[in-house]
């Protein structure tokens, strides 16, 4: 079903894509992949649909809340390890029995746990050691996925790219995919020279915006799919409020054919959810300021000097270009506006207006 809103993973159920899907599936003999592109549009369902269907075995982590300490992101590892075992049952006990070689590492059923304190813990290294191992001992190519990588910040991120960067140098039988939303940030880890997995080549795979005919095409095929009829107008209308984001695309057409609301509705429901992922940016930043900044952005303003004045207006003060400079940058690196200081996402500069 085109608007089931989880992530994808059947092929019948993704809408187009083929260039993606083609050039994702190409890459997975590679070692490293990148697939990048805005948030809701369609990274997770482009990878496991892929992955799926070209029959690889993989173990995927969901990065999204992020890690602060070694438990948090021992968690979410252990969680990964735990969906691969309950998926493939092949070989499952095999891969258990190499997996519990290594220290800290708890198994009951297929349930895997590692255990995150200083003494005990596996090292993200061995794990990824350990999993090379298997692939080599049964001939096949294992694929990892880590899915929004940019969630890990500091100490934790050094700690997950450090050990990327080892897996990549000497694990032959180990492809990487690294996934996110934030550009920036993503780029930076890979191209910084100070990161971890500096100078390791990849190839990159986009998601984008669906053209406004694609997505009118979208919406027309999903709501054909179920038998719901909904008038041209309206899906016009829809299209020209959440633009090609088929993440939004998707929720819209859910909600609808249940009955739960029409565009307008739905736009704010979806702005109230982009309102708490723009909150929850703001939580770890002088959050004042960019919540003034983002205002003023939603508003149209664009250009410096003008931006700079309503600031200084705002705080009764002066205010250098610098500060200026890096809330921009800082909003870009987070793919929240593009290189014009426009909104990418619609429904986060309608977002913006409501903080
Ligand atoms: N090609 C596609 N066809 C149909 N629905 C899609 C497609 N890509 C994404 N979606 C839907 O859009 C939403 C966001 O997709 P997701 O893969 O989670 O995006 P991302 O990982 O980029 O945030 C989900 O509801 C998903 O079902
Ligand atoms: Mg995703």
């Amino acid at each position: 079903m085109l608007f089931d809103p989880r992530p994808k993973v059947r092929r019948e159920d993704l809408y187009d894509f083929n260039e993606e899907l083609k050039k994702f599936t190409k890459a997975l003999d590679e070692p490293m992949v990148l697939v990048s592109g805005l948030r809701r549009t369609g990274k997770t369902s482009l990878i496991l649909t892929g992955l799926n269907t070209s029959g690889v075995s993989y173990i995927y982590f969901d990065l999204r809340e992020g890690a602060r300490s070694y438990a948090d992101l021992y968690k979410l590892i252990s969680r990964g390890f735990t969906e691969f075992t309950r998926r493939w049952s092949g070989l499952r006990d095999h891969f258990l029995r190499v997996l519990s070689r290594l220290r800290g590492v708890s198994i009951a059923g297929v349930e895997v746990s590692f255990s995150w304190s200083s003494r005990e813990r596996p090292l993200l290294i061995e794990l990824l050691d350990a999993v090379n191992d298997f692939a080599e001992r049964i001939n096949r190519r294992i694929v990892v996925v880590f899915d929004e990588m940019q969630s890990i910040r500091g100490a934790m991120g050094t700690v997950l790219q450090s050990a990327l960067a080892h897996s990549y140098d000497f694990n032959k039988s180990v492809t990487l995919i690294l996934a996110g939303s934030e550009m920036g940030v993503l780029y930076s880890i890979l191209q910084n020279p100070g990161s971890p997995l500096y100078g390791r080549a990849y190839v990159e795979v986009r998601t984008r915006k669906l053209s406004y005919s694609e997505a009118i095409d979208f919406l027309t095929k999903g709501f054909a799919e179920i038998n719901v009829h909904v008038s041209r107008n309206e899906i016009e209308d829809a299209v020209r409020e959440l633009d090609g984001i088929i993440g939004w695309l998707t929720y819209y057409g859910y909600l609808r054919s249940r009955s739960i609301g029409g565009v307008e509705q739905v736009v704010r429901e979806a702005t109230a959810l982009a309102k708490k992922e723009l909150e929850s940016f703001l939580a770890t930043r002088v959050s004042s300021r960019y919540r003034a900044m983002l205002k003023l952005l939603a508003q149209g303003v664009k250009e410096w000097g003008e931006l700079k004045k309503e600031l200084e207006r705002l705080e009764k003060k002066e205010i250098s270009d610098r500060v200026i400079h890096d809330i921009l940058k800082e909003l870009r690196r987070h793919s929240i506006v593009n290189e014009n200081n426009e909104f990418t996402d619609p429904i986060y500069r309608r977002a913006s207006l409501e903080l």
